[in-house]
């Protein structure tokens, strides 16, 4: 079987910049990082009139990103302190990191969130001046600003617990949290997603998600939302709109995760389309390293990944014997390890590519880690980090 993927664009459009606006009175205010792999949205909801506004924070974002959401941020309104509230959907430090920072700007600061996220968060030490409890249980409704009601839409271990996407009807948008963030390929930081957007999604999920028990139960709520969601604004990745709103839902029902993958390792039904992608694998990458080079990656006895027990090679013949999940991600990382960045994307774009084409859950092959460090994280020393 052959596959024909291209590499990914490693010549970026311009990363955008400044505010974005999602919908009218809505706009991302995070940090389009073109060397990250792992994009953070935190989002600005704008009510009221110019003389009493009223602007809500959706998941303040990461200290690391802080500088450029706060220039965002002055850019809409002048000031942090003209943030009046901000929502938590769960207590992750890429979610919550500068909620402590919107604390100091505004005194009067309100902040909404689940009562399990408000347990673990009031650890880092900040207090709002009124603190809002979701409870979706006591009422569906909450009002955020005279006239205007948001819908709490509980999304149970999406991948916390208590996380909560909040829905606001009257611009059709839902601020799914977690759920429905993505990786991004290399270089694509545009706000809006598109089709091939969605391996980067899937693999995020795969990660990040428990079960897909959980991700069913997540998108009823979402389809039994009236009126009809147009918008899932997450805190990673891409915004998702359009036609893309049915399709990634469908997907994201159907799609294996986390627990599931436990299983999938002896599900034999996915033995064959793993073997082929190894195989696939295999031509594509020996067309820069060389047949010699790639057998010897992946017979050499100094790597101890148990691998020999999955693929069998004898003189040129490779077989994939059993558990193609595991495989392919211990043939990625020795065909990886001390390889150049380009190298590594381009392999990782066959794979997902490959495991999209053939319905195969993607399995770990560091997507999602820093470009400068990827090349470094292989192998048995850890990571070498870097200073921001
Ligand atoms: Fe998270
Ligand atoms: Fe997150």
């Amino acid at each position: 079987m052959m596959f024909n993927f291209t590499s990914p664009e490693m010549t970026p459009p311009q990363a955008p910049t400044g505010p974005l606006e999602v919908r009218p009175g809505c706009w991302m205010v995070g940090r389009r990082n073109p060397n990250s792999l792992l994009q953070c949205n935190t989002y600005i909801r704008s009510f009221g009139s110019e003389h009493s506004p009223l602007n809500v924070c959706l998941d303040p974002g990461s200290r690391v990103d802080f500088p450029v959401i706060e220039y965002n941020i002055c850019q809409l309104m002048g000031d942090l302190d003209g943030i009046s509230s901000f929502t938590l959907n769960h207590q992750d430090p890429d979610v919550v990191g500068n909620a402590l920072l919107l604390c100091a700007a505004n005194p009067n600061v309100s902040a909404l969130m689940t009562e399990e996220v408000w347990r673990l968060v009031q650890h880092l030490d900040f207090r709002p001046r009124r603190l809002h409890l979701a409870n979706a249980a006591r009422s569906d409704w909450l009002t955020v600003a005279d006239q205007h009601r948001w819908q709490l839409v509980p999304t149970p271990f999406c991948h916390f617990r208590g996380a909560m996407a909040f829905y606001d009807p009257e611009v059709r948008t839902l601020f799914s949290g977690d759920l429905f963030g993505g990786l991004n390929r290399p270089c694509r930081v545009h706000l809006w997603a598109e089709e091939a957007d969605w391996d980067g999604i899937a693999q995020f999920h795969q990660i990040y998600m428990p079960t897909r028990e959980a991700l069913r139960y997540a998108v009823r709520q979402i389809r039994a939302l009236q009126p009809a969601v147009e918008v899932i604004a997450p805190q990673h990745g891409h915004v998702i709109a359009g036609d893309l709103v049915p399709l990634f839902l469908e997907r994201m029902e159907n799609l294996l995760v986390g627990l599931d993958l436990l299983a999938v390792e002896l599900d034999q039904t996915y033995l064959e389309g793993y073997r082929q992608l190894i195989h696939h694998v295999f031509s594509w990458s020996e067309k820069t390293l060389g047949r010699e080079e790639v057998l010897r990656r992946l017979k050499t006895p100094e790597i101890h990944d148990g691998l020999e027990r999955l693929v069998t090679i004898r003189g040129e013949d490779i077989q994939v014997e059993r558990e193609g999940y595991t495989a392919l991600a211990r043939v990625y990382a020795r065909l990886a390890r001390g390889e150049t960045v380009e190298f590594l994307n381009a392999l990782r774009t066959q794979i997902m590519g490959g495991c999209t084409v053939l319905n195969l859950p993607i399995p770990p092959i560091g997507a999602g880690l820093e470009e400068g460090r990827h090349s470094e994280a292989i192998g048995p020393d850890g990571i070498n980090m870097t200073p921001h």
